[in-house]
């Protein structure tokens, strides 16, 4: 709102002093969260000016309102906040307001308040459409003619997980793809193993394409896949995509493990900064700013695909890109 545009902290900078950021990470469920994390901390280090209040919510929205809320109390400049759910945030946001404090949110999506200034992240539906655009085409340069999908999702109620799975089902009903099952792994590692041993048990023979909804996720459903003899990447039987593309990600993309990898940018920090500098100098931010992002595969049996009406380029992973 203006309102919230128009409460530009009390400016600690211009008295010299470091300006002091409250933010309230998720938590520490994977490798993308990492980089994020850090991010945050380089860019709002002390030597660049910034005194970096860091709560790491361990993926519990409770903990992550307690937090918002201490940040209030103790009056910091900014908030900074990476919303673990989408809702239940209209009257935490309304308290950041009354105390004059500036929000600024980052990666995933408030959807039932808009009491903050900007909000600086990724277009997670475009995400989901990308990889069922990425894997009509695959499927079609192979000669795949039926699909049966099984997907990871990631937490339950988080706009990346909503946005992914909106996005691929819109392409799935379109192709009229069979969706096995969706369940949470909760973005972690050991829930994307969970669900896919038990998704190998159940459906042994019923599937051949698995969409893990981040990368840490896929490597557990890759450890689950060996443990149960099922070949998946480039020269198995199942098809693999996964979303965020960091480093490791890229690395089985690059040995044809995981067959394409859709990127989420973590690297929110630097934009945010800019927000803060326009808040300072009395500006008004952007509502919205959407980070570039790039879609990459082993093949280059592709070299775009065509999502919303327009051609987008695929990457192929090169030891420069890792
Ligand atoms: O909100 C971004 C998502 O959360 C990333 O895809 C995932 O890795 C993280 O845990």
């Amino acid at each position: 709102t203006d309102e919230a545009a128009d409460a530009t902290a009390d400016t600690a900078a211009a008295d010299g002093d470091a300006i002091t950021i409250g933010f309230a990470q998720v938590g520490h469920e994977s490798d993308w969260r990492t980089a994020s994390t850090k991010s945050c901390q380089d860019v709002f280090s002390a030597a660049n000016g910034y005194d970096l209040q860091f709560v790491d919510c361990d993926n519990d929205s409770a903990t992550q309102l307690e937090a918002v809320r201490g940040f209030i109390e103790q009056d910091v400049d900014y908030i900074i906040i990476d919303p673990i759910v989408s809702t239940g945030w209209d009257t935490v946001l309304t308290e950041c307001e009354d105390a004059g404090i500036p929000v600024i949110v980052i990666d995933r999506t408030i959807d039932d308040s808009d009491k903050y200034v900007s909000w600086v992240g990724s277009n997670f539906k475009t995400e989901g459409l990308a990889a069922g655009e990425w894997l009509k085409a695959y499927a079609e340069a192979k000669g795949i003619e039926e699909i049966n999908a099984l997907v990871i999702e990631g937490s339950t109620g988080a706009s990346a997980a909503i946005g992914r799975t909106e996005g691929f089902k819109e392409i799935a009903d379109r192709e009229g793809w069979n969706i096995v099952d969706s369940q949470s792994g909760d973005f972690t590692q050991d829930g994307g193993q969970e669900v896919m041993e038990s998704y190998c048990k159940s459906y042994e023979g019923k599937f051949n394409v698995v969409i893990c909804q981040n990368d840490n996720e896929a490597f557990g459903a890759m450890d689950a896949m060996k443990a149960a003899g099922v070949s998946y990447g480039v020269d198995g039987d199942v098809i693999l995509v996964s979303f965020d593309a960091c480093t490791a990600g890229l690395e089985y993309v690059q040995k044809g493990e995981i067959n394409a990898d859709f990127e989420c940018n973590p690297l929110a920090a630097p934009f945010v900064e800019q927000v803060i500098k326009q808040l300072q100098a009395g500006e008004t931010p952007e509502k919205e700013v959407y980070m570039e992002e790039h879609w990459y595969v082993n093949e280059d049996i592709l070299s775009e695909i065509t999502v919303d009406g327009e051609a987008q380029p695929l990457t192929v992973v090169t030891d420069d890109i890792i």
